[in-house]
């Protein structure tokens, strides 16, 4: 009778133990990825998968159709993507002065995000998911502030997830230190540690992006803000972000610059990459496994189509190309091949990950896109850098610098130059070394990039938004954050007391004076 009891208890304590856990772990999060690029929402919806594997009912609203098809995720397809073929081919082949693309980048940008906002299956959710239907929303984050919004309209914790290093609109969002005399910011691109010179070009690189991309940069998001979230039921857009939980940023510190973070800003660099490949589709597989001399992967990333490059000069790269001892995978739509040849296969969607992963893959010719550096860092990959645009050139600009490679001009490029870059990476063992070691170093961590962002995404979710990790400094104004109004005001105490000083000695100094005229006055009366 005794013993029963005790067992049924002993039972009782058991199943509270293993069902209690389950409970509070399962959470249902909202990935909002509303920019639109493939291989930004390859980044975040890894985040989304990690989640879903942890055991969390994840549900994902992108842009961007799901190219990760493996993902463990309920997928929505918001299908309104306004990124026109033109607007590609005009950044590629007309370059623009910086500061002219930034701003006609980001009134695209935003146009996007509003037509994402505004879209019927998005309003039809909204319909359908009232207050408290998620516990938590991870944002893609692609200077669409407003849509933070919804964090208020669901009354959750925000999550942002980014693609690069912070740069200043989201070290702001968590009151992470800016630090201009040793980091670079992300116009500059300077490399650690700056000379004078260099740190003069990140101060005026700096003051750009403080007083024209920022005041901009909220002008644009206050303008769609109050749209879809009136005043009279939602909080003002600048209280939204001031609320925000944590930032996960696509980064590593071994990949430099060396930086401050704050407790609410996250590296999780490279979590898009698997620890362990998939299986390779049948075809590539065979196409890889048979360059017993090496294979090229050639790809300029999932921005840029086929249609976007001038015919010559995908004819120029073909002539190269097939001329080569090696069996070439590229990214290509197969209907505008340049040309067939034996030792090349084109496919328009290739796993890159996985196939940077194949020990045949001697060299990875790329855009130089973030990601595709960061797998080719990852996979210990040597690179030929085609940068078009956006942050392209300044990564490839690394790649030399970390000697992982070379890289070349896309609007001058020629044969010659083509097929040298390609010879000397592949025949000098420097770039193959030196990349190697680097991925050596850049796997070594505690947790992986996946079990850390599962680890802060259920933090945040246990201690609900995690307030006390927030750092003051988010409420602080630039003024405040140097420091110039503590300044100021000592300079005006300071200032005051030598005033007085003065004035008291001075006071003195004609008492004395009289005193001592007087007194000679006396004297001389007295004579
Ligand atoms: C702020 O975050 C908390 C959770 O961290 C959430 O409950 C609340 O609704 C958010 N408020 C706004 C204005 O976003």
């Amino acid at each position: 009778m005794f013993n029963r009891s005790l067992l049924v208890s002993f039972v009782f304590i058991l199943v509270q133990f293993v069902s209690l856990p389950n409970e509070t772990n399962s959470a249902n999060i909202l990935g909002f990825f509303p920019g639109p690029s493939k291989s930004h929402f390859l980044i975040h919806s890894s985040i989304a998968d990690a989640l879903g594997r942890a055991g969390h009912n994840v549900t994902v609203l992108s842009v961007v159709p799901n190219v990760n098809k493996n993902g463990k995720y309920n997928f929505i397809h918001i299908n309104s993507s306004t990124y026109t073929d033109d607007f590609a081919t005009e950044m590629i082949n007309n370059p623009q002065p910086a500061y002219k693309l930034m701003s006609h980048m980001l009134s695209n940008i935003m146009e996007m995000a509003n037509e994402t906002m505004g879209h019927p299956t998005m309003q039809e959710f909204l319909k359908n998911h009232k207050k408290s239907s998620f516990d938590l929303i991870i944002y893609g984050y692609f200077m669409n502030e407003f849509h933070f919004g919804l964090s208020a309209h669901f009354d959750c914790p925000t999550v942002v997830s980014f693609m690069i290093q912070p740069m200043l609109f989201l070290n702001d969002l968590v009151g992470n230190p800016e630090q201009i005399s040793y980091v670079p910011t992300m116009l500059s691109s300077l490399k650690q540690p700056l000379t004078f010179l260099g740190r003069v070009q990140n101060f005026l690189a700096s003051m750009l992006e403080n007083s024209l991309m920022m005041p901009l940069l909220n002008y644009e998001n206050n303008k769609y803000y109050r749209t879809y979230f009136p005043a009279d039921q939602y909080p003002s857009l600048d209280e939204v972000k001031k609320n925000i939980s944590l930032v996960f940023t696509n980064h590593h510190f071994s990949q430099g610059p060396i930086r401050p973070n704050v407790p609410a800003m996250v590296e999780i660099g490279g979590i898009q990459i698997k620890e362990k490949p998939d299986p390779l589709p049948v075809d590539i597989k065979q196409h890889l496994d048979s360059a017993t001399n090496g294979a090229i992967f050639f790809s300029l990333g999932s921005t840029v189509k086929s249609s976007h490059v001038p015919k010559e000069k995908t004819k120029m790269w073909f002539n190269v190309l097939s001329k080569l001892p090696y069996k070439i995978l590229w990214k290509w739509e197969e209907a505008d091949a340049p040309g067939f040849s034996e030792n090349i296969v084109y496919r328009s969607w290739l796993p890159q990950d996985d196939i940077l992963a194949h020990p045949n893959v001697k060299l990875f010719i790329t855009h130089a896109g973030q990601g595709s550096v960061v797998e080719s860092q990852f996979h210990g990959v040597p690179m030929v850098c085609i940068p078009l645009f956006g942050d392209q050139p300044a990564n490839a600009l690394n790649v030399i610098r970390e000697g992982y490679g070379v890289s070349l001009d896309y609007i001058n490029l020629n044969a010659e130059d083509f097929k040298n870059a390609i010879v000397e990476v592949l025949d000098n063992p420097k770039y193959t070394n030196t990349i190697k070691q680097f991925s050596v170093l850049y796997r070594d961590r505690p947790m992986s990039a996946r079990q850390v962002a599962v680890f802060w995404v259920e933090y945040i979710l246990r201690h609900k938004g995690a307030k006390h990790m927030q750092s003051p400094a988010v409420f602080l104004n630039n003024w405040q954050l140097l420091s110039l109004d503590v300044i100021g005001f000592l300079l005006t105490v300071l200032f005051v007391v030598i005033l007085i000083f003065v004035e008291l000695c001075k006071l003195i100094c004609c008492r004395s004076k009289g005193k001592s005229a007087g007194k000679s006055i006396k004297t001389k009366k007295n004579n």
